[in-house]
């Protein structure tokens, strides 16, 4: 992933820079490093970590500059791997992954060359280097080095004593824009902080000059070319998690709102054309990952329950490469808090490609997913910062189930209200009052499994997915009745089992399981609406949410998970907002 900046003007480039690269951060905290031109001489920091440990270079000279933050691909996250990258005059820093990085390095060690990092990204500024030794253009250099290059990548590029950066696109997102005060380049236009700006949004193959006179766009011939302008003032205010300890908590309390902006009017005249496919759909194939992914399994249940449409749901990285069918009339949703995940936007591609229509289902107006999509409905979530999603895993359900009420009306049969869920969000957080209370059981635990039946299973996928991400705690999301066909052997007392009831058809059979697991010694938390449940004898401790359609229930049930996997992140010692080794934004492969 990683995220990059670029500043030329008139203003002190260092704040420029490394205000943008907190804003960035969300891409990637391994390690962060800026490069600022000053009378010619370029001068490079770098520092493992996150962007506050470049504090002590705000006062560095210059009115020109990069920057990066890091995610790692290739390399451990040290300062030697960290960007920006020098060779020669030129100094680069990049955001993508080069798949052919290994080769490269090889000739260019074979030429004498040396390389002072295990990046990929250091052989692009290799073969900059050398061009531009040739050549004495570095917009020719970048173009000629590009065209080497196989995987993803944005660049911002400098030459020392040259007061220009020049940028590339291939796979990775990138804007450039003009302020008052300078040009500017990011990964995102949160990034860009310029009074009366204008950004333009580069495509694949582009390439892009900044220099005094402003910006100057490249196809991927060098021919000149217009990009359409980012409306001008599209971006929210800085988040700020205001009186809470985290921004992830904040996110988690907002749930209810995100539900309430994102269920979609679908009888509005903008939807029509949607609307008509719709009536036409066949079949409907869900693209996504992680807790996008997860979302996709909760709509297959409520689309095939309500509207009877076939619905398969693909983890993006596997449909990309499965050369999947796609029979005619599919409808193909790409959902995805960023729409900037690199998986997602490449299986939502060949889905177009296999001629279904693209419907987006996304929390960013202008991501890459809407620019490719035939529709969009977007999700109304506001800014996640958490890099663990939660209001945006709801937001999506609201979405999505509004479409499978909708798909079902079109089929003339009983389509459901969401019109309550927003309350009944609002309940279910004041009755998760004590799930922090539950922490104890999970702090020394080996292993969690959480456990559901049908839709209970899809919110039982997240709540695990929650948990490992932000607690580092081993744990799996299991289909109730599959437990005792041999991941049953693993549960001890060690072992806490948080299980979901949610759907009376279903709940006493998710009991048996239960039963099953609090006989061998487990630790059992039970979620569900129901009293005679919620007082069952077996079970350590549950929370009484309020009942709703079952279906959608895991708009609801998810809420105590989100919780659980936060007061035991803390319980913990981790940060939950930012997590390990990972990022909000996962652009490459
Ligand atoms: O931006 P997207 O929704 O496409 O992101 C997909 C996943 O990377 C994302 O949901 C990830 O799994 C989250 N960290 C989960 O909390």
């Amino acid at each position: 992933m990683c995220g990059i900046v670029g500043y030329l003007g008139t203003a002190p480039a260092a704040p420029v820079l490394i205000d943008g690269l907190e804003k960035l951060e969300y891409r990637g905290y391994d390690s962060a490093g800026i490069a600022l031109m000053s009378e010619g001489k370029l001068a490079v920091v770098r520092r493992k970590g996150r962007v506050a440990e470049l504090a002590f270079a705000r006062t560095m000279q210059g009115d020109l500059g990069i920057g990066h933050t890091r995610w790692a691909t290739h390399g451990a996250p040290c300062e030697r791997n960290a960007h920006p990258h020098r060779c020669g005059k030129i100094c680069l820093v990049h955001n993508g992954i080069i798949e052919n990085a290994a080769s490269l390095r090889a000739a260019c060690e074979a030429r004498g060359e040396a390389f002072s990092s295990d990046t990929d990204s250091e052989v692009a500024a290799h073969l900059i280097d050398g061009l531009y030794r040739k050549e004495g253009d570095l917009l020719r250099a970048v173009k000629g080095a590009a065209g080497q290059l196989v995987g993803s990548y944005a660049f911002a590029v400098l030459a020392e004593g040259e007061r220009q950066i020049v940028c590339a696109r291939m796979h990775s997102p990138l804007i450039v824009a003009e302020g008052a005060d300078g040009v500017f380049a990011a990964s995102d236009l949160a990034a860009v902080q310029a009074e009366g700006r204008t950004a333009y949004v580069l495509e694949d193959g582009d390439f892009a000059r900044l220099t005094d006179g402003g910006v100057e766009l490249f196809d991927g011939a060098l021919s000149p070319v217009a990009r359409e302008a980012v409306p001008l003032g599209c971006e929210e205010p800085a988040p700020d998690a205001g009186a809470f300890r985290h921004f992830m908590r904040k996110e988690i309390d907002e749930v209810p709102q995100a539900v309430q902006n994102s269920i979609p009017d679908l009888s509005k005249p903008e939807f029509s054309d949607l609307c008509k496919v719709l009536c036409q759909t066949q079949y409907l194939h869900i693209v996504a990952c992680g807790t996008a992914y997860h979302s996709g399994l909760c709509m297959k249940h409520a689309a095939e329950l309500f509207a009877r449409v076939p619905t398969q749901v693909s983890i993006a990285s596997e449909y990309r490469y499965a050369d999947p069918i796609v029979p005619p009339r599919t409808l193909t949703i790409a959902v995805s808090q960023s729409g900037e995940t690199a998986d997602t936007l490449a299986a939502a591609q060949l889905a177009k490609e296999k001629g279904s229509r693209l419907l987006a289902v996304t929390n960013v107006a202008h991501s890459s997913l809407t620019r490719l999509a035939d529709f969009v409905l977007p999700t109304h979530a506001g800014r996640e910062v958490g890099v663990a999603a939660t209001k945006s895993f709801n937001a999506q359900l609201a979405v999505l189930y509004a479409l499978a009420a909708r798909l079902a009306l079109a089929r003339g049969r009983r389509a459901p209200t969401l019109a309550g869920l927003p309350t009944l969000a609002e309940e279910t957080l004041v009755r998760c009052g004590r799930i922090g209370a539950w922490t104890p059981y999970f702090q020394g635990a080996r292993s969690v499994f959480f456990l559901g039946r049908g839709a209970d299973r899809c919110a039982a996928l997240e709540g695990s997915l929650k948990l490992k991400e932000i607690s580092y705690l081993p744990s799996e999301g299991y289909a109730a009745g599959e437990l005792k066909h041999g991941t049953l052997a693993l549960v001890d007392n060690a072992t806490p089992v948080v299980a979901l009831a949610c759907d009376r058809a279903l709940a006493d059979k998710t009991m048996n399981a239960v039963h099953e697991v609090y006989a061998r010694g487990a630790p059992v938390f039970l979620v569900t609406p129901f009293e005679e449940l919620y007082h069952a004898r077996e079970v350590t401790a549950s929370v009484l949410l309020p009942r709703c359609e079952p279906a959608f229930s895991p708009i609801l049930s998810v809420i105590p998970l989100q919780l659980l996997a936060y007061h035991v992140s803390l319980a913990l010692g981790r940060d939950p907002d930012k997590p390990r080794n990972l990022a909000k934004s996962v652009t490459v492969e």
